[in-house]
């Protein structure tokens, strides 16, 4: 079914008020999450409400949390979140860098203390709007083998990216740093097909077709990729003081408990490297470049990271976001949750 994204904003915060956030907090989680479905990212957006409303409801998020923003250095500081909710306190921290590499050229932030923030992208775009390049990490539960390993230890630790053009267009990369997310696994559950041999692994650490079978996730180009995910533990967790790696806490096993996440996000000032204009200008011939490539056989055109969101939205902007009937169901009902989250297994359907 199809809403605009003005509704799906409203029924969204909406359920989160109703499950405990208080206005502000329920307001940016809301934006987050329209986002992540405006710009095709459904598994980011307003599926994940339920989830949050359990957790909210059962007291594994502070919904008043006494949050902090602590300047360590001219172009460093630290923003503990008190283990408010993600979204918020990814965004707070990110108005804060923004500020800070207007004035210093660079910040780097930490958000320590946080739950799940969905959907990077939202930060690092609000960067990019700003004329900035924009950077952002975080750690999340272990589910993925290190290369070689036959047992989970780092989570789908995302990398956001974005930089901007003259155009008012941006470059937005933001990736999973493992093969496929665990979505693509549930999807191929339930329509009983095989998953290709390089997502995923079972118990023994064999690569794995069975998508019943799966017991880890594999990272993106073996030992890179590997690496990657490596870096973003320590950059997000490691460096904040938090639980990291194995450690990381888990996303179902107890709802009451708070999460302890960590994010870091960079903000870099171009003119403090060099003209902006030229900066702008050279990124908009990247973007032109990259678009005029010669497509391979198969492909129409050569698109640049995060181009497939832009069309996607513009399309949801005229026609409504396609949602699916059940989570509208969901977020139009007066249920807050039906306790489907609590102690699920991250590998259950
Ligand atoms: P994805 O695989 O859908 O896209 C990855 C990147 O590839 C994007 O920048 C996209 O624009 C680009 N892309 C895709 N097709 C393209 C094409 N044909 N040409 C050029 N570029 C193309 O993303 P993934 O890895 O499934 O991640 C989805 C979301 O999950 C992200 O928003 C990420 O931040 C979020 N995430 C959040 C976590 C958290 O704990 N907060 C954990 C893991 C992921």
């Amino acid at each position: 079914m199809r809403v605009s994204k003005e509704e799906l904003n409203k029924l969204i915060k909406n359920k989160l008020q109703k499950a405990g956030l208080q206005e502000e907090h329920a307001a940016v989680a809301a934006d987050v999450l329209e986002h992540a479905d405006l710009r095709g990212i459904h598994s980011h957006g307003a599926m994940r409400v339920e989830y949050y409303a359990e957790r909210i409801a059962k007291g594994g998020i502070n919904t008043n949390p006494a949050y902090k923003f602590e300047k360590t250095g001219p172009s460093t500081a630290v923003f503990d979140g008190d283990n408010g909710v993600g979204h918020f306190m990814a965004d707070k921290a990110m108005d804060e860098a923004i500020n800070m590499a207007k004035e210093n050229g660079v910040a780097v932030v930490g958000v320590k203390k946080m739950s799940h923030s969905g959907a990077l992208s939202y930060f690092v775009q609000k960067a990019a709007n700003e004329k900035m390049i924009g950077i952002s990490l975080c750690q999340s539960d272990p589910m993925v083998v290190p290369f070689g390993g036959a047992e989970a230890y780092y989570g789908t630790n995302p990398i956001a990216f974005a930089a901007p053009s003259k155009t008012g267009k941006n470059i937005i990369v933001d990736m999973a740093t493992t093969v496929q997310a665990w979505g693509k696994i549930l999807h191929a559950r339930s329509k009983n097909e095989s998953i290709p041999d390089n997502w995923a692994v079972d118990k023994n650490g064999e690569p794995t077709t069975d998508p019943f079978n799966v017991q880890a996730l594999l990272p993106i180009a073996g030992p890179k990729g590997y690496g990657l995910m490596m870096m973003v533990d320590i950059l997000s967790g490691v460096l904040l003081g938090l639980p990291f790696g194995k450690n990381v806490s888990s996303m179902y096993e107890d709802l009451t408990a708070y999460r302890n996440l960590g994010q870091l996000h960079i903000v870099i000032n171009p003119e403090f490297f060099t003209s902006m204009e030229g900066f702008l200008e050279n990124i908009t011939t990247t973007m032109d470049d990259l678009n005029n490539i010669k497509p391979a056989a198969g492909f129409d055109k050569v698109l640049y990271p995060g181009q497939p969101n832009d069309i996607q939205q513009e399309k949801y902007e005229q026609d409504g976001i396609e949602i699916v009937d059940d989570i509208y169901e969901y977020l139009v009902s007066d249920v807050i949750h039906n306790n489907a989250y609590d102690h699920k297994d991250p590998f259950a359907e």
